[in-house]
Parts: C-alpha cells; sequence; structure tokens
C-alpha cells in the first residue's frame, strides 16, 4: 500500500479515505495519532495491527465536539466542566460509556472510554468531513516514541497505512493528560501539559495513579503496563546540571559511545566531539523536542548509551519526567553512587 500525504488544502480526501474505512494518521498539538473511523470495527481492529499493539490496549475516541461524545457516554457535570475550560486541548477524559454505544474493539472491553478533543485545526475539519469520531492512538508503532513528525509516522508506517495528514511538527510534544471521570474521585492516569494545580480550581481534588502495575495486574489506563518510548541506547538521566562533568567522566571510563540529549547551555559546555541533541532553551521546549531526540538516537546505532538531562517534576516537567524515565527504565546517574 502507497502511503499518501495530505495537507489542510485536501482534508477532504483523506476524510473519504476515513470513510472508506482505511487508516489515516492525523496531527493534533500533543503528537501525531492514527486515525481510524471508530464506529467502524474492521478499521478499527486495523489500527491494532498497523502499530502491532496488544488487543486490550483500548483507543482513545477523537471528536471534534461535546454533542458528538453525549452519544456514547454519560457526561457527569464535573467533565461538563473540564470540557468547557480545556476543549480543545490536551486533556483526554475518561467517562462511562451508554451501553453498545460503541464496538468491543475500541473499548477493549471496558465500559468506559477514553474521549479527547485535540487543539488542532486540521484535524478537527478532517473529523466533521468524514462525518465520524476517529480512534486515535499515537501513531507510533508500539514501543517506539511518539510521533512529533509527519516524517516520524512517515518512518514507522510507510506502507501500513492508507495517509498521514502533515501539519507540520506538534507543538506539546508529549501525549495528552489523562483524567478518569468515571469513577466518585477523579484521577490522573497519565501526566500531560494539563497539570494538576490547573485541573483543581475547576474540578476540585484530583488524585494522581503513581501506582506502578505488574504484568498480571489489569491496569486502569492499559497503556501503563507496556514498556513505552524504549530506545535502542540506554537512557541515563542526569538530574542536575552540577552533576554533567562527573556523569561525562563516568560515561567515558565505561567505554560506550555515548551522546548527550540536553538543552542548548549543556550541550556548549559538554557537547564538544559527540553526538548531541539539543532539547532547545527550556522545560517547554525539551517536551516539545524529546520524543525526536530519542527517535535521532535511534537513527544512529553507534550510539550504546544517552545522557539525558533532567527536570524537576513540576507541571510540564512531570510529563516530561514521566516520560523520560520510561524510556530509561527509571535509569538516573547520580554523583555520590557512582563506582
Ligand atoms: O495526546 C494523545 O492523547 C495522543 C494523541 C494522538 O491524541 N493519543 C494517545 O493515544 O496518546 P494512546 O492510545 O497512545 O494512549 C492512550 C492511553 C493508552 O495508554 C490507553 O491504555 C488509555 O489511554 N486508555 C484508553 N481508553 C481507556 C479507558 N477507557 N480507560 C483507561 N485508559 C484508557
Ligand atoms: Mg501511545
Amino acid at each position: 500500500m502507497e502511503t499518501k500525504i495530505f495537507t489542510k488544502a485536501t482534508v477532504k480526501e483523506a476524510a473519504k479515505l476515513i470513510q472508506a474505512g482505511e487508516l489515516v494518521a492525523f496531527p493534533t498539538e500533543t503528537v501525531y495519532g492514527l486515525g481510524a473511523d471508530a464506529t467502524n470495527e474492521v478499521a478499527a481492529a486495523n489500527v491494532y495491527k498497523a502499530k502491532g499493539r496488544p488487543s486490550d490496549n483500548p483507543l482513545i475516541v477523537t471528536v471534534a465536539d461535546v454533542a458528538t461524545v453525549e452519544r456514547f457516554a454519560i457526561i457527569t457535570p464535573a467533565a461538563r466542566k473540564l470540557m468547557d475550560k480545556f476543549w480543545p486541548g490536551s486533556l483526554t477524559i475518561i467517562l462511562p460509556l451508554k451501553p453498545g454505544a460503541l464496538n468491543m474493539t475500541v473499548t477493549g472491553g471496558l465500559h468506559t472510554a477514553a474521549f479527547r478533543n485535540p487543539a488542532n485545526e486540521t484535524t478537527l475539519a478532517l473529523i466533521r468531513a468524514a462525518g465520524t469520531p476517529i480512534v486515535g492512538p499515537s501513531a507510533n508503532l508500539s514501543g517506539k516514541p511518539s510521533p512529533t513528525t509527519a516524517q516520524h509516522v512517515m518512518h514507522d508506517m510507510n506502507g501500513r497505512i492508507a495517509g498521514i495528514l502533515d501539519d507540520g511538527p506538534t507543538t506539546v510534544g508529549v501525549e495528552s493528560t489523562i483524567i478518569d471521570m468515571s469513577t466518585d474521585q477523579p484521577a490522573i492516569l497519565r501526566p500531560g501539559a494539563i497539570d494538576e494545580e490547573m485541573l483543581k480550581p475547576v474540578i476540585g481534588e484530583v488524585q494522581t495513579d503513581k501506582h506502578h502495575v505488574g504484568a498480571n495486574e489489569t491496569p486502569k489506563a492499559p497503556g501503563m503496563k507496556y514498556k513505552h518510548y524504549a530506545p535502542d541506547a540506554q537512557v541515563v538521566i542526569v538530574d542536575h546540571e552540577a552533576d554533567f562533568a562527573a556523569a561525562l567522566a563516568w560515561a567515558k571510563a565505561s567505554g560506550k559511545d555515548f551522546g548527550l540529549l540536553a538543552t542548548d547551555g549543556i550541550l556548549q559546555k559538554y557537547g564538544q566531539d559527540l553526538p548531541t541533541y539539543s532539547l532547545g532553551s527550556d522545560i517547554t521546549s525539551a517536551t516539545r523536542d524529546l520524543f525526536a531526540g530519542l527517535r535521532y538516537f535511534d537513527l544512529h546505532p553507534q550510539v550504546e548509551m544517552v545522557l539525558a538531562e533532567g527536570f524537576p517534576a513540576r507541571g510540564l516537567g512531570e510529563a516530561y519526567m514521566n516520560r523520560i524515565e520510561k524510556s530509561a527504565g527509571g535509569m538516573h546517574f547520580s554523583a555520590d553512587a557512582r563506582a
């Protein structure tokens, strides 16, 4: 299958493919998604196939308006407040479904579903033109970092899907915050750009699920049990700028080929003669460019280890650290603990 590129100007052609049950990747403000008609069970099944994704991991339903959510789910007053305040935007809301409203392939057999209204006009136009909500998992192969450009999608999905709607690089860079509004106590299941401090004034106390699930446990956000964002090289997080000199000495002594994934100040000081990828200047650019950086090092297989900059886990920093922790398998450099 030839994977065609579409743009804002050719949204209607892309929408026709969605209507025909084909797969079309689409831009959002967070990462690119893999779209298919959410009401077409065969199309949804093909999304799992294209991604190589386990079928018990349910798909997000991407909508252009709140009215579409009402067709499928029960919107509680608190959930409605969140939609009023944050949609379109990087907040995915889990709601109880109306019985039989969505097929089992999309829901993974759950009685809830996750709804998302992305802040991207081209994709909202795609959904409106298709006349149907679309499923929207991240458009990467399972186990690879989420794609933040159409080129990343092409790298993973060329020949596997009918098209890619290219709207340039995404702006946020990590996936949406997921909040579970299907239980008595709202809970954040995945941190993203919309953080706890932004949610609290709208709906009050919010739980953060920091529990790590075991392989035999049924997780609340099923995606949590799978290893994510694992690049080929070992990622080691360096939490403090003051530790970079010691981390470099340690990496050199290991005899491994290593690279640096960090903001410009650190690269200027320590990046000479090393493979580097810039995370820009601050936590906002670092979050935006993180997945592109991890993919960059995958394209340079001689690099066996990547020293990556850590940030305080507050606000957007919590979302950044959540992703880099997964890619590092939790490995941090500590100047005190080095051998
Ligand atoms: O920013 C985003 O959310 C991107 C863009 C493309 O919209 N999409 C995305 O989808 O990250 P995905 O499938 O890669 O991640 C969605 C997560 C998965 O871990 C899945 O297990 C969880 O949401 N999820 C989906 N439906 C759920 C449900 N009913 N209950 C709990 N977790 C659910
Ligand atoms: Mg994903």
